[in-house]
């Protein structure tokens, strides 16, 4: 865990439109700064970064958060990650909590990440020396733009290369980073020798692996770098640097298997593929993709290894999906993998492919449905039993009730015997709209005010209002406060919120406010204001309840104390 101390001094010294503005163009609107969203696709900018609040929020996609929950949603990072990443930045480091060695990782891992961006330098300016390699590569179609986008280079024949690079060639870390193998003698080799090599880049812009490939035939085709701490293969795409802009263009990712297939149909202006790195797709790589897309199309070989490869990437996608997102199936016609077909076919054939790829549930459907013999009694219940895992693992309750009603048409049984025999909840119809959006009340100007200065929340008493909502919300702004530095910021008690039920509430509140520039002077007048109102009008409803109850039963019917009360409040009314 992170000293939550920490997260506040971090929010501090970090500006968020700085930031923002080295991945995003921003450009001054008013008192705040707007870019079309990158985390949806718009034409109009909708994106709205506050330099005074420190967030950013976008009206047409509802994205929003601080400094740190921008380079988790941009970059995919986890919380830690984007804590550290940000720190780094502006030179803070982060406390690492119990014993020292969790540092020596970390501080590890820089220098593993080093040792890669230098031997990926090696490698390309080796590309440039041989003859025999840039030739492989002009024979497969590609130009030197293209191999220096992806940082392309070659591993020279040789056991140890990497000795000109590094010095130190009997350093631990070279066979840590999978740049170094040492056999049983203790003899030192490099792993990669007269292949072409493919860096594997991370949201960072880090090499943090490589695919080589031997020029021409031979055993293995590619060769991979090993899992290392910096490398975990079921949660990298190779190509994701790359494709960022093409992927927020089309709001679609292609995956395809091979290196090959992402630098060709890059070659030929696809420029939004990406693959997974000899493995089958998981559901990280899903979630990772469809933080940047709304939709994922995978293309894979037409036989039956590529149909199969599918089967995979479905089944670990449906823990994934959202029912706004969609996922696709494009089949290649035999023998032709993506780069054979884009070379052959062109881009317009292949995008034509892609736009026409075949929905998630049809595919499920249509692979069930050749495992059981539908024409017989034993064969329906089958495709039941084999759907049930599946739609137990959707998340999508409309995507879910789509299929329960092709399964039930399919099986002969109900729509709610399916849901029965799969162990599935029925699906419930969404709440209906909110009521149209009415003047603001006096609590919520309040809460707003809070939001301008947080540590204003300790001012209002709890019971002064009126919804238990808002109620709750105040309770959590003031639970924080403890927490928070003196002079707290909005940024520094979101991220204190971080992970809150109501966090979803604090920011359709902080959103309203991004138009409002106001001073202190002024936040703290109007704050004043509001709260005496509140407390005038809880006033108002005690003294018209008190005079309700004396009309009733003559003055002789309240209690002494009540008595006391209403005097207070009749000179108090009298006086204003
Ligand atoms: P393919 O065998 O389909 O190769 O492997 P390819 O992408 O068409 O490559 P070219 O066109 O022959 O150059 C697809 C992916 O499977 C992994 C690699 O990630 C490759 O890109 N693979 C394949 C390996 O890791 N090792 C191998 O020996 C072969
Ligand atoms: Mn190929």
């Amino acid at each position: 865990m992170i000293p939550e101390s920490f997260i506040q001094d971090l929010l501090a010294r970090v500006d968020i439109v700085d930031l923002i503005d080295g991945y995003v163009r921003l450009k001054k609107a008013g008192a705040n700064y707007s870019a079309c969203c990158p985390f949806h696709n718009e034409k109009t900018p909708s994106f709205t970064v506050s330099p005074s609040k420190q967030f950013y929020h976008c009206f047409g996609c509802g994205a929003h958060g601080t400094a740190i929950g921008f380079l988790m949603e941009y970059q995919g990072l986890s919380f830690v990650e984007a804590v550290k990443e940000l720190a780094d930045r502006v030179g803070m480091q982060v406390p690492e909590p119990g014993r020292g060695d969790a540092g020596v990782v970390r501080g590890g891992a820089r220098r593993l990440t080093e040792i890669m961006a230098r031997a990926a330098q090696y490698y390309k300016d080796q590309l440039k020396q041989s003859r025999t390699a840039i030739d492989y590569l002009k024979s497969r179609g590609l130009t030197g733009e293209i191999c220096a986008r992806f940082g392309i280079g070659y591993a020279p024949d040789g056991w140890q290369n990497l000795a000109t690079v590094f010095t130190d060639y009997g350093a631990p870390e070279l066979v840590t980073a999978g740049l170094v193998i040492e056999n049983e003698q203790g003899r030192r080799y490099d792993r990669f020798r007269d292949r072409i090599m493919f860096p594997i880049v991370n949201p960072k812009g880090e090499v943090i692996g490589f695919g080589g490939r031997v020029i021409g035939a031979g055993e293995p085709k590619y060769l991979n770098s090993p899992e290392t701490p910096i490398f975990e293969k079921g949660r990298e795409v190779y190509g994701l640097p790359q494709a960022r802009q093409d992927l927020r263009r089309d709001n679609t990712a292609i995956v395809v298997e091979g290196y090959m297939d992402v630098v060709a149909l890059a070659q030929h202006g696809v420029g939004n593929a990406v693959a997974t790195l000899g493995t089958a797709t998981t559901t990280s790589h899903v979630q990772k993709l469809l933080q940047q897309v709304d939709r994922i199309v995978f293309c894979f070989d037409g036989d039956a290894a590529g149909r199969k490869a599918a089967w995979r990437a479905l089944e670990n996608s449906l823990a994934a999906l959202a029912d706004s997102k969609a996922i696709g199936f494009a089949f290649l016609p035999e023998p032709e993998d993506p780069d054979s077909y884009v070379r052959q076919f062109g881009a317009d054939a292949l995008r034509a492919l892609i736009a026409q790829a075949t929905p998630l549930s049809d595919f499920l459907l249509r692979e069930l449905g050749q495992r059981c013999d539908l024409g017989t009694a034993e064969g329906r219940a089958r495709l039941i039993h084999e759907a049930k895992p599946l739609l137990k693992r959707l998340p999508t309750p409309l995507l879910r009730l789509q299929l329960v009603k092709r399964l039930a048409d399919a099986s002969g049984f109900s729509q709610a015997e399916v849901e029965r025999l799969c162990d599935i909840r029925g699906y419930a119809p969404p709440a209906p709209a909110r009521a149209p959006r009415q003047a603001p009340s006096l609590a919520r100007i309040l809460l707003r005010l809070v939001l301008f200065d947080p540590a204003l929340a300790g001012r209002i008493p709890l019971d002064a209002l009126p919804s238990s909502q808002e109620r709750a919300i105040l309770a959590a702004i003031q639970a924080c406060l403890p927490d928070l530095p003196a002079r707290p910021a909005y940024a520094q008690l979101r991220e204190c919120l971080r992970g809150h039920p109501l966090a979803s509430q604090l920011e359709a509140l902080a959103g309203e406010l991004l138009d409002a520039d106001l001073d202190e002077a002024y936040v703290h007048g109007e704050f004043d204001a509001a709260l005496a109102r509140l407390a005038a009008a809880d006033r108002r409803a005690a003294f018209a309840a008190l005079q309700a109850k004396a009309r009733q039963f003559g003055v002789a019917g309240l209690s002494e104390a009540e008595k006391r009360e209403y005097l207070a409040l009749l000179s108090q009314q009298k006086s204003s």
